[in-house]
């Protein structure tokens, strides 16, 4: 074997601050604001890119700097890429240096979810008498009325929530990263369909407003790493509840059992009957410590 092939790829570890997600949330606001074209030259490859000189020049080299500050590492044509995902896009530059960038590129972020699968079936399988019951231990803990609440469903798949509470379109964000989910949740629910972004948790920068109330339902917390729940912090008002589940192992779960006291995690102290490592997640985001923050 040779030495190159016993090699293993290390992606990049971002570790956010609140000042980094501040960038972060800025950065989108310019890139969404700035006008992008589409890239005519290369139709086999569609995306589209901004100029510099439709920036102001401090705010493009400093805005190439936190693009790349944020970016994850991506191999593309065996070229290794920084790229920035946000709100279902990504953006990247070729790599030269700073003062040497002339544009920034876009294009749609896919992602490759076994959810996409799983879809078509997903609310069948989930009307089983055990999961329905869970459903309604649940339930009893969320708040009887969502109205007037500015709501962040994270990981909304086909649209639990929307199923069972009278939700305004205008006030409600669902995100998931897979394109398939988000697809039963329209067919189900045609109003909502520009209420809804393809992307993580980890992409999501929404510069344009704060949530009153954030869900993560039916295990969305899984999905919760530390600079996601640091962003949530940010994201959300003063008053902003969370309410889901998590499951205690595997994913990122710890997160939530090194910063909640256990009679808030404690799924059985809901008297609730799932699965011995299921948790519940609630409370006021701004009560729980973040680790990590500066
Ligand atoms: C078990 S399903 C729950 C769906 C829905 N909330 C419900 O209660 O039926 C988990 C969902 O989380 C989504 N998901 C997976 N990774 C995610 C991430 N990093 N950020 C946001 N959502 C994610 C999946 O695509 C899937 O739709």
């Amino acid at each position: 074997m040779s030495t190159q092939s016993k090699q293993t790829y290390e992606k990049k570890q971002i570790v956010l601050t609140s000042d980094k997600v501040k960038e972060g949330l800025n950065l989108t606001r310019l890139l969404e604001s700035k006008p992008f074209r589409y890239a005519k030259t290369l139709p086999g490859i569609p995306h589209w890119y901004t100029l510099r000189k439709h920036w102001d020049l401090d705010e493009f080299h400093r805005s190439v700097i936190i693009l790349r500050e944020l970016a994850e590492e991506e191999i593309f044509f065996y070229k290794k890429y920084l790229v920035f995902g946000a709100n279902g896009e990504k953006y990247w530059t070729m790599g030269a240096p700073v003062d040497q960038t002339e544009l920034i590129n876009r294009t749609t972020k896919e992602y490759r979810s076994p959810y996409n699968h799983y879809s078509p079936t997903y609310d069948h399988e989930f009307a089983r008498p055990f999961i329905e019951q869970e459903d309604d231990g649940f339930l009893e803990f969320l708040p009887k009325d969502l109205g007037g609440k500015r709501i962040l469903d994270v990981g909304c798949g086909t649209g639990w929530l929307l199923d069972r509470f009278e939700v305004d379109p205008n006030l409600y964000t669902g995100i998931d990263p897979s394109w398939g989910m988000l697809m039963r949740l329209t067919a189900k629910h045609p109003a909502f369909v520009d209420s809804l972004i393809c992307c993580s948790i980890q992409d999501f920068w929404p510069w344009q407003h704060k949530f009153d109330f954030v869900f993560l339902g039916r295990q969305g917390g899984n999905y919760i790493d530390k600079n996601s729940l640091l962003k949530l912090r940010l994201i959300t008002t003063e008053d902003a509840e969370m309410y889901g589940t998590c499951t205690d192992k595997p994913f990122q779960s710890d997160t939530f059992t090194e910063i909640m006291s256990s009679d808030k995690v404690l799924f059985s102290k809901a008297k609730i009957s799932v699965g011995k490592h299921q948790k519940l997640i609630a409370g006021k985001i701004s009560d729980l410590a973040s680790p990590g923050d500066d």
